[in-house]
């Protein structure tokens, strides 16, 4: 399972990056509102410029807040244009109208990230679209009673019987356990923040492990 970094924070991605673990970035209008920034397309500049400092190619996943679908399109494009980022990947929630977005990019080889799936249903049309990317809203779905999990693997299901090249983002992922929850139930990659990866280095077993080697390491080495 790859792992991408859901941030808006640029800071973040070489403290990931550095550690070999950096498979791709997400970011959401709600995690662009906690930067200092005030250009959308400067925050997300930045972010891509930080990215190729890391020399990195992975894909950044931005997405439009365009409310009238008759309208993402030319905003995409021009994020496309403004941002100038090669992997840049737009983010379109699921819906009826926002199909003729995803439509619409995929005809002008657009990489698209469909997020805010909450169904296999949702799953489906977003598949059936042509969607780069599938994101699931993992504790959200959970939080309202839903299974995520049967979801992501039912999904997995008809991924891999019918040959598609989309790729399943296991999202509003919270704790390690979650981490877990994306990787067994087949998500091919899992994007949550950078706290999040850090606990899930660690076990208070390893921790007293490690001591104990190491106490009685210098308790001989003395
Ligand atoms: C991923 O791309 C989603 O935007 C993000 O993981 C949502 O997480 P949240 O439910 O914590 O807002």
């Amino acid at each position: 399972m790859k792992l991408f970094l859901d941030s808006a924070f640029k800071n973040e991605i070489p403290i990931m990056a550095d550690r070999g673990i950096l498979d791709g970035v997400t970011t959401n209008p709600s995690l662009i509102a906690k930067t200092s920034g005030s250009n959308y397309v400067d925050v997300v500049s930045g972010i891509a410029r930080q990215i190729e400092e890391c020399k990195l190619d992975i894909p950044l996943s931005i997405e439009i807040f365009e409310s009238d679908y008759s309208k993402m399109t030319d905003q995409a494009i021009k994020f496309i244009s403004e941002i100038n980022y090669e992997n840049l990947n737009i983010k379109v929630p699921i819906g009826w109208d926002e199909l003729y977005v995803i439509k619409s990019l995929k005809s002008k080889s657009i990489r698209v990230n469909t997020t805010c799936i909450f169904s296999l249903s949702q799953a489906h049309l977003a598949l059936d679209a042509g969607s780069d990317f599938i994101s699931i809203f993992f504790c959200r779905l959970s939080d309202s009673g839903g299974n995520p999990e049967e979801v992501c693997y039912e999904l997995r299901n008809i991924i891999e019987k019918t040959n598609s090249n989309s790729q399943i983002i296991a999202g509003s992922i919270r704790t390690p356990l979650d981490v877990e929850r994306a990787l067994t139930s087949g998500a091919h990659i899992c994007t949550t923040a950078l706290n999040v990866y850090e606990k899930s280095s660690k076990h208070i077993l390893t921790t007293q492990s490690v001591d104990g080697f190491m106490n009685d390491f210098k308790a001989w080495i003395k």
